[in-house]
């Protein structure tokens, strides 16, 4: 991926354009080195650079700069430069003989915006407001003809780090092509019931004519959760109008709570307001949360109407949104009402999951690798190379990983709709998982955290009751911390985790199905009692 980029890529343009954010995270995402011109000079002078200027005068520091620039040309590094670098004297030429230029362009207003305390602005300071405003427009203005010998230009108004990013690789065709970043369609095969995921970047726009085309529906409830729909609520309903159906947003309160039978009555009367029929499509627009809530709406609403999946969280498109299991929750537990209502279509656009916070990012990311572990050794390879990226939202590699971990939950599902058999090897991990959630009472950990840890143990367990190699246990948590994940179980007595796994709802006759791993790519049920999967030492040592 890297060959077109073989040399120093420099980042030009006005302070405040955000070089040094784009370029920490362009750094990150190629896995180079980022180099702050300005920062070296700091360093190499030992003083501010507006000190610099204050004491020896610009031309001191015009000099020291092109010292600095000098010990990293031709390096392979992301290359910040000072906003007048690009100005000095055959810079242009040094620079493109030495790699490839960026340019960061931004309106005068938006950077002045972003200068924040333009007093450590050395060709600011002692200025005015208004005077600032006309300074930048100035200096733009005469150094843009120096700029615009970039190699590219690149829009930075909006102030986006990931958005800008991704724009500069697409414009250095480092982002793998056109190819790396295609729709990838993922087909559900269950016969009449049989649906495609779709997954791409970017891609909200074109959902209405995407649901149009597969449930001939003319309105449209959009369900979603206050945040999700102030952000992407507006770009899915103006692609629903496009395509010639009405819609009606219905906003439920964040969080698990909604699943609820209180906040499903409401719903119901809202369908009935909005003057909803058997042929207007239910969209859940938001995590599994809302996808849970919306499907058991969708399934029961005048004894069934279409759905559509519109998946915004990582546990929602790698797992929540596939399968077709919708329910709600009950005081005495979870997702105790429910049903099988298959979805016509699932949209997934992976730009809506920049605004996901990464702890989020990387929960949803444990039930992929689940599935690189009880059936795709090379998926789970794939982790170990890149689990980075993917955190990164990297397009090639998180539309790869994504598009295995569909393909794989279609297979299992395909061949076991209703959870008779196959199916439960994706409860892989979860036995311990359930345990942890009813002691914690499904507070502190979240779902995919505390699936990476059963995953973890029911490895060890695996190996140790001699199903498994040594060593898969240590893999799967080697790449866990790399996510950030807990890998240890909460420290509660072995009694308390005996108590829980008795009233496991998965259990027959006394036997809980465990799954265990029999190597990389390979899972297996085994009924186990309690005290076999939870034997004494079981938690590690120290533990009663
Ligand atoms: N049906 C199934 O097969 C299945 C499988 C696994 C989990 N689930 C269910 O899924 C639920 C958990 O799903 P979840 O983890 O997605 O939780 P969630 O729906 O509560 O979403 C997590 C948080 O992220 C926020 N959010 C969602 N999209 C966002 C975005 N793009 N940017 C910023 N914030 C965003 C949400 O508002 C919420 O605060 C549970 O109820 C669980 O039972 C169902
Ligand atoms: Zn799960």
């Amino acid at each position: 991926m890297m060959g077109a980029m073989a040399r120093t890529l420099w980042l030009v343009g006005m302070m405040g354009a955000g070089k040094s954010a784009v370029g920490s995270r362009l750094a990150a995402r190629l896995g180079r080195a980022f180099v702050d011109t300005d920062a070296l000079v700091e360093s190499v002078a030992g003083k501010s650079i507006a000190a610099i200027f204050a004491d020896e005068g610009e031309a001191s520091f015009r000099s020291l700069e092109r010292a600095a620039i000098e010990r990293v040309a031709g390096r392979p590094a992301i290359v910040a430069l000072g906003g007048g670098a690009i100005a000095q004297p055959g810079m242009a030429e040094r620079l493109r003989a030495s790699g490839k230029v960026v340019y960061l362009r931004a309106s005068p207003e938006t950077l002045l915006a972003r200068i924040g305390d333009a007093e450590r602005r050395p060709l600011l300071a002692g200025l005015a407001a208004a005077a600032r405003l006309s300074r930048v427009r100035e200096l733009l203005q005469t150094r843009e003809p120096d700029y615009a010998r970039a190699t590219c230009v690149v829009d930075a108004d909006d102030g986006d780090v990931d958005a800008v990013t991704d724009r500069i690789l697409e414009a250095l065709g480092e982002a793998r092509g056109e190819e790396g970043r295609a729709m990838r369609t993922v087909q559900v095969p269950l016969g009449e019931r049989s649906y495609a995921i779709r997954i791409g970047v970017d891609t909200l726009d074109q959902a209405g004519a995407a649901i149009a085309a597969c449930t001939e529906a003319r309105r449209a409830v959009v369900v979603t959760v206050p945040e999700v729909g102030r952000r992407y609520g507006a770009r899915l309903e103006r692609s629903l109008r496009a395509a010639g159906i009405k819609s009606r947003r219905l906003v439920v309160a964040d969080g698990e709570r909604s699943k609820s039978l209180r906040v499903l009555a409401k719903l119901y009367e809202d369908l009935l307001d909005f003057d909803a029929d058997r042929g207007t499509v239910v969209i859940a627009l938001g995590g599994g949360v809302v996808g849970d809530l919306a499907g058991f709406l969708a399934a029961t609403f005048l004894r069934g109407v279409p759905f559509v999946q519109v998946p915004t969280t990582m546990l929602a498109m790698a797992d929540a949104s596939v399968g077709g299991k919708v329910a709600v929750d009950l005081a005495r537990g979870k997702n105790l009402v429910g049903a099988f209502h298959q979805p016509r279509l699932v949209w997934m656009d992976l730009a809506t999951l920049r605004s996901l916070p990464r702890r989020q990012r990387a929960n949803g990311l444990v039930e992929v690798i689940k599935h690189g572990v009880i059936r795709d050794v090379a998926l789970f390879e794939r982790f170990e190379r890149d689990i980075e990226r993917v955190l990164d939202l990297e397009p090639g590699p998180t539309l790869d990983v994504l598009e295995r971990s569909c393909q794989i939950k279609a297979e299992v599902v395909a061949q076991d709709e209703r959870e008779e058999g196959l199916r439960m090897i994706l409860n892989f991990g979860h036995t311990l998982a359930h345990a942890i959630e009813t002691l914690l009472g499904y507070r502190k950990l979240l779902h995919g955290e505390a699936v990476g840890i059963g995953m973890v143990f029911a490895a060890r367990r695996s190996e140790a009751m001699g199903l498994a190699p040594a060593g898969v246990a240590d893999r799967i948590e080697a790449l866990l911390e790399r996510a950030g994940l807990p890998t240890e179980p909460p420290d509660l007595p072995r009694r308390a985790y005996l108590d829980a796994l008795r009233v496991d709802k998965k259990r027959k006759d006394g036997h809980v199905r465990f799954i265990a791993v029999r190597e990389l790519g390979k899972a297996e049920i085994v009924r186990l009692s309690p005290a076999e999967i939870l034997p004494r030492g079981a938690l590690g040592t120290g533990r009663r």
